[in-house]
């Protein structure tokens, strides 16, 4: 039987070698909510590499014992498994406090100590994974301050790596400065820039249904797909005083910019040669470099649009407009939706539209690609009672993760009557297993040395190109800024989203 190249993939690799975590920011509530119950999952599951150690680097003064308390807490509250104390005594014990302001020297240099006795201590090879989780003003110092401190420089047959949590810069030029940082300090194939959505369970699955499955990708073309739309609609708005952060940011930035682009990315790259973390990117940052700019404000204004949501309810539950939201400006011009028609000009998909959408305050938590199918040339059937006849593909990547496919079928009866209907994968039923988090995959992809999962700078960098376009349409000094519409909390979005898919005679999908 032929190899399977996609067989080492799936197949789960052996255990990491033994490293030591060192995550900046680890007062934060990332580490609570997210990386610490992700380790501890990866504990319970016996996957950790052998004698780990993290060690939570920050500004506040605490000892282990106060640390882990607080971790505990959090633990409780966001693991994925339940809680054991017996287990998490086991894990805890390996996770340490060190505190030291990110711009003093010395507490590198004691950090470096503090590892080295560590390593000594327990006979294990100076491997480090250094994870940027502070605010994402200090990353520049960080960096400069690893490298000062030398502790970037791994021991002979050990290894230094760094993570960086998003956003990675604000614009083009901020993350080609922050990319310039970093490679002072690391080279590309030690740098992992995370996007958690490359971690989802689903998000994966999207190269193994393309490339592992010989019939879709003689159809994965401009012959046979009409369009494809990406949607990723979230019920939250501001809570946890995230207005602050989102108020400068926005969901083109917040969100576009990287998850979107990525998931898009996905769907639309080649087939790589191999499943190497450089053939796989090179894919997708060939997706990115064919991405059409819309540059000037009237292009802008015919292919995106922006809203912002304004006083309604959720889940029955009344919710405050974008502008009455804490630590958000009343006179904000900060999108909280956008629709982006888009296309990728290449043989492959020319002329296909790629429809994306993304917002906040929206009835339901939905992440799903649909590959809208064109109609068979000659329909020899009345298909006129029927809302359409097109094969929809679509990719739940959550909730719900699993994928489906709706076809046509002759109702049973003596009149030759048709419904669509569906064919339908469960990921719950069909592995009777929760999927790890993405936090659980990408921190062990990040010790195991594999990139294939996080973006490399020229992905993030072509992505800023394509957004950056859009915000100066916006808010450029050109006098011509195309209109931010409005949609109440817990509708679909607005209405000229609706009328940018009318325009082309489709409607986005119903979720
Ligand atoms: C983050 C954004 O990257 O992704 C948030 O900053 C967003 O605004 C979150 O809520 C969504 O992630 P998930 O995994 O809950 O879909």
């Amino acid at each position: 039987m032929e190899e399977n190249p996609f067989r080492e993939h799936i197949v789960s690799r052996g255990r990491p070698d033994p490293c030591t975590l060192v995550i900046f920011g680890a007062t934060g509530d990332l580490t609570n909510r997210k990386l610490i119950p992700a380790l501890y999952n990866i504990a319970v599951d016996d996957s950790l590499p052998s004698k780990f150690k993290v060690i939570g680097f920050a500004r506040r003064a605490k000892d282990d014992s106060t640390f882990r308390g607080e971790l505990e807490e959090g633990n409780r509250k966001h693991s994925r498994q339940d809680h054991d104390d017996a287990l998490w005594k086991n894990f805890s014990d390996s996770v340490h406090y060190h505190q030291s302001e990110f711009a003093d020297l010395d507490g590198y240099l004691q950090l470096k100590k503090r590892l080295n006795t560590l390593d000594a201590e327990r006979g294990t090879p100076a491997n480090r994974l250094f994870y940027l989780a502070s605010a994402p003003a200090y990353f520049d110092k960080i960096l400069f301050m690893l490298r000062d401190s030398g502790l970037n420089q791994p021991t002979e047959g050990c290894w230094a790596r760094v993570v960086c949590e998003k956003p990675f810069g604000t614009d083009l030029p901020s993350a080609q400065h922050l990319n310039r940082v970093v490679a002072e300090t690391f080279a590309e194939e030690d740098t992992y820039r995370i996007d958690h959505y490359l971690g989802k369970e689903t998000a994966q699955n999207i190269m193994v249904l393309r490339f592992a499955n010989m019939i879709f990708e003689p159809l994965w073309r401009d012959r046979y797909i009409d369009h494809v739309q990406i949607t990723c609609a979230e019920n939250l708005g501001m809570e946890g005083g995230r207005g602050g952060y989102y108020d400068s940011a926005g969901a083109l930035r917040d969100m576009v910019q990287n998850h979107l682009l990525q998931l898009l990315s996905l769907v639309a790259m080649e087939p790589p040669s191999d499943l190497s973390a450089d053939a796989v990117r090179d894919e997708k940052v060939k997706v990115l470099k064919s991405l059409r700019h819309w540059t000037s404000p009237e292009d802008v204004a015919a292919n995106v649009i922006r809203a912002q949501y304004t006083p309604g309810s959720v889940d029955g539950i009344d919710r405050p407009g974008y502008r009455q939201e804490d630590r958000v400006d009343p006179e904000s011009k900060t999108e909280t939706y956008v629709a982006i028609r888009l296309f990728i000009d290449t043989w492959r998909w020319d002329g296909v539209p790629f429809y994306i959408r993304v917002g906040k305050q929206l009835p339901k938590k939905a992440t799903e690609i649909s590959i809208h199918f064109k109609e068979t040339p000659q329909i020899p059937f009345d298909t006129k009672a029927l809302p359409s006849s097109k094969n929809v593909l679509v990719i739940r990547i959550q909730p719900d993760e699993g994928i489906s496919l709706r076809m046509l079928a002759k109702v049973p009866g003596t009149t030759p009557r048709m419904e669509p209907v569906k064919m339908d994968f469960r990921y719950s039923t069909s592995f009777g297993k929760a999927s790890p988090e993405a936090y659980e995959r990408l921190l062990l992809d990040s010790m195991a040395g594999d990139a294939t999962l996080f973006a490399r700078r020229d992905e993030v960098e072509n992505a800023w190109a394509f957004v950056d376009k859009l915000e100066n349409a916006w808010h450029g000094n050109h006098g011509k800024q195309p209109p931010m519409a409005e949609y109440p909390a817990g509708s679909w979005g607005p209405r000229e989203a609706d009328q940018l898919l009318e325009g082309d005679g489709r409607v986005w999908r119903r979720l």
